[in-house]
């Protein structure tokens, strides 16, 4: 399922999912978990997951990534300038960062339009830093009309 519907794109960008995200995804992903440090977020799409994380940890530096410019752009008129908050493109594939440069990675209902995820996830595990954590949910399996 690598590439997202228009209804999809729209779906991710409402005004619904991103309570969804708030009151729901991003309280049961992270449990109790409070964010610090460099965190990097793989497939931001328009930021609505990050919304949420910055109201919960509002100490965080934050890199939000997505490969479609068009979310990127979305994500960079949500959010105001800041020098805790970057809005970049980038594939989750070919990440542009050293390796050990973040704290948490974050992966949010992103690595199942990836057709090489595996080296979505081994790319993560390069730019964490040793003891860092990979912090995530998604589809493992999907049906599709026959
Ligand atoms: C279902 S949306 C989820 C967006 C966001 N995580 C959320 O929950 O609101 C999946 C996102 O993954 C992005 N994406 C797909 N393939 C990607 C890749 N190889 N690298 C980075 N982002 C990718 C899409 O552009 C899309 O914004």
């Amino acid at each position: 399922m690598p590439k997202m519907s228009g209804i999809e794109t729209a779906f991710c960008r409402s005004a619904l999912w991103g309570r969804f995200a708030r009151d729901i995804i991003v309280p049961w992903s992270l449990g109790g978990q409070d964010l610090g440090g460099d965190v990097l977020e793989l497939g931001a799409g328009s930021g609505q997951m990050a919304a949420a994380l910055l109201q919960r940890s509002p100490g965080m530096r934050l890199t939000l990534t997505d490969i479609d410019e068009r979310m990127v752009a979305t994500a960079r008129r949500r959010f105001p300038t800041s020098p805790r908050l970057t809005v970049q493109q980038a594939d989750s594939t070919a990440l542009p960062f050293a390796e050990s440069s973040f704290d948490v990675v974050l992966s949010f209902l992103m690595l199942h339009h990836v057709v090489n995820w595996k080296a979505a996830v081994a790319e993560a595990a390069r730019v964490l830093k040793p003891g860092g954590m990979l912090i995530g949910y998604d589809l493992t399996a999907w049906s599709s009309p026959s």
